[in-house]
């Protein structure tokens, strides 16, 4: 089979080994693959994969066939279309899934689309629900709103009947980013309130934004791309009766893991068969095109995901005669 494969902190897509399942796993033949933070960061050399996932393969979150199931696997079977996330090799033609927390796809889902859902989604749902402890009618911020996660938060925020204001640096993306759930777009934070702020990338920043909590506010910390370090006032805390927080997703047992895929199937699902959940994709590469869309994804500027497909399923109305 073929793969991303990264050696000497660049990606290139070429022949490697097939993985091999455990009774518990399943081998799916991907339909596409999103791109993510973390995978930038394994490029350069840092965020590696946990073991046993593999350590050259890039990749968290596919979409797929199934096309073996382990001895063990129960709720799956050969033929099916899942979504997955994964500790790591998602970028390939062939990739190891785990029934835990595999999904199958929803109806209303494209399946091109749904390779970058779970990474995406499962973030922000836990970033938003889990952590935020997110309520119908609260006002929410969501910081970085224009990337995967932002553009996530934005409509799972939405969709749990908040309020939701995005804060982006590029104001292009504001009416596409109202159409997806944002009641406002700023570029400036100014001195709203709000109940739940997401900060996808903290950053010196951070510090001033812990201000514009509401009492009982929730702050949770998922990204650290304009940096990891803030200075903090802590009688503001103090004050406001606030909850700091932060998560990675990668890292967590997979128990853990599979609590918020349980949770997502009870809770998320129906929003994207009711059409009030979608990924929003900025472009689709092929596999062999990864080192432009690694290179596209760095250069920032985008509106939602960057997505990589295999070949053999760009067309995804190919998908009920394979
Ligand atoms: N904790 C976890 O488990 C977890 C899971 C997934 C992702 N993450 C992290 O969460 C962050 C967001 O993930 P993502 O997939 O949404 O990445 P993404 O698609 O790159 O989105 C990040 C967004 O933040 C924007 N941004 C950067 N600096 C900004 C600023 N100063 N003001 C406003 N917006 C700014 C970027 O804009 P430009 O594109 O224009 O630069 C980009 O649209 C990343 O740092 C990622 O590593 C964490």
């Amino acid at each position: 089979m073929r793969a991303v494969i990264i050696e000497n902190n660049e990606v290139s897509f070429k022949e490697t080994e097939v993985p091999v399942i455990k009774e518990n796993q399943m081998l799916v033949e991907v339909i596409s693959a999103g791109i993510n933070g973390a995978d930038l960061l394994q490029k350069k050399g840092g965020y590696p994969a946990p073991k046993p996932w593999p350590q050259h393969i890039p990749g968290l979150e596919l979409s797929g066939k199934v096309k073996y199931i382990g001895s063990a696997v129960e709720d799956f079977q050969v033929g099916d279309f899942i979504m997955s996330i994964v500790g790591g090799g998602a970028q390939a033609e062939l990739a190891v899934a785990e029934p835990e927390y595999s999904i199958k796809l929803p109806a209303g889902l494209n399946p091109i689309k749904a390779g970058g859902f779970c990474e995406t989604f499962f973030t922000a749902f836990d970033a938003l629900i889990i952590r935020g402890k997110l309520n119908p009618g609260d006002e929410v911020l969501i910081v970085g709103a224009q990337g995967g996660v932002g553009t996530a938060g934005i409509q799972i925020a939405h969709a749990y009947g908040c309020r939701v204001t995005a804060l982006t640096k590029n104001f292009d993306f504001k009416t596409r980013l109202t159409e997806i759930g944002a009641n406002q777009v700023i570029t400036d934070i100014g001195e709203n309130k709000y109940d739940v702020i997401l900060d996808l990338i903290s950053g010196k920043g951070l510090s001033d934004r812990i201000s514009n909590l509401k009492t009982e506010g929730r702050y949770v910390v998922i990204g650290v791309g304009a940096g990891f370090k803030a200075e903090l006032n802590l009688l503001k805390l103090m004050e406001k009766r606030a909850v700091l927080t932060g998560a990675t997703l990668r890292s967590r047992t997979k128990f853990e893991k599979q609590l918020v895929a349980e949770q997502i199937k009870r809770s998320l699902l129906k929003f994207i068969e009711e059409g009030k959940i979608d990924v929003i994709v900025h472009k689709t590469y092929s596999f062999t095109n990864a080192y432009q869309a690694y290179s596209d994804f760095e250069n920032g500027g985008k509106l939602g995901k960057l997505i990589l497909v295999n070949e053999k399923y760009s067309d995804a109305g190919r998908l009920n005669d394979n």
